[in-house]
């Protein structure tokens, strides 16, 4: 079926954003930073790919790297210092953090203003209140624009949503239920605890999978021609790659795909459009600000 094709489309909106950026008036660019705590290896890869993105689009960056065991009141000092900057419009930490620092504590300690992740509990609260002026939370953000670009309907069709995260699951399902084009529809979310999964997942038009687990959605679980959104990023042991390890997806891409409708693959599908997501929040915080309204 299909391919939803998130890399290309990635390369499309970077273009997009990095023709916006260059249009913007007077001599400040946007700025992001990133926090880093430790050398976790798949933590250092996103980084660098967005750091990477920003330079192609136009937006300025700087890393800050700290080792694993920082004193939690010694990195708060640091996000401290970066909310004061009025050089730096947003401020990711990457999760997730060493065990003494809960990733929730560093998310609320980052200005809301500077909050281009979306996980600041006034973001939060303003996507509960389908407030317009907060920051949505990037992965969900590139799922609707996903959907949105490749021209799938969203009103009144059943979607499903198999994980509960902070990161992608809640804020999804509460994008799905705005009460706007690209939402309204009929949301329901399952996890680990559901008592038969399938058996709710074979109900989606939209089946969305962000549970972290290497292929547990498989033929049986999807209705034929449901749209599948595959938010996993597994590493599983590969002796046949370079690096030893290949990526797979939340969803057995194998067997579902002859049966599904459109289908995101792993990589090359979600991933990408975070990062296009991220420079778009950036772009918007400069925007906050500077004073400008939004295009
Ligand atoms: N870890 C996994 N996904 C994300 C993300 O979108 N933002 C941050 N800050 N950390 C993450």
């Amino acid at each position: 079926m299909e391919l939803l094709d998130g890399k290309s489309l990635a390369s499309t909106l970077t273009q997009e954003l990095a023709d916006r950026v260059a249009a913007l008036p007077g001599a400040r660019r946007p700025k992001v930073a990133f926090v880093r705590v430790g050398e976790d290896p798949a933590s250092v890869s996103y980084v660098r790919k967005k750091e990477r993105t920003a330079a192609e689009v136009g937006i300025e960056s700087e890393l800050h790297v700290f080792p694993d065991d920082i004193a939690k009141d010694d990195l708060f000092a640091e996000v401290d210092r970066l909310n004061a900057d009025p050089t730096v419009d947003g401020i990711l930490i990457q999760s997730p953090l060493p065990g003494h620092i809960p990733d929730e504590e560093a998310f609320d300690r980052v200005d809301p203003s500077k909050d281009v992740d979306g996980f600041h509990k006034v973001n939060l609260g303003k996507l509960v209140q389908e407030d317009p002026t907060g920051f949505v939370a990037c992965t969900p953000r590139g799922i609707l624009t996903l959907l949105d670009r490749y021209g799938i309907a969203i009103p009144g069709k059943r979607v499903v949503v198999v994980g509960r995260s902070l990161i992608v699951g809640k804020p999804l399902a509460l994008l799905f239920l705005r009460r706007q084009q690209l939402g309204n529809a009929t949301v329901t979310v399952c996890h680990s605890r559901t008592p038969d999964l399938g058996e709710v997942t074979r109900q989606a038009d939209i089946l969305v999978a962000a549970v972290g687990q290497p292929r547990m959605i498989d033929a049986s679980m999807v209705r034929p021609g449901a749209v599948v959104v595959d938010v996993g990023i597994n590493r599983v042991p590969d002796a046949s790659k370079k690096s030893g390890h290949a990526l797979v997806g939340d969803v057995d891409f194998d067997s579902v795909q002859p049966l599904s409708g459109p289908i995101t693959p792993v990589p090359g599908g979600v991933g990408p459009l975070t990062v296009a997501m991220l420079m778009e929040n950036t772009l918007q915080a400069y925007q906050l600000h500077e004073g400008v309204h939004p295009a």
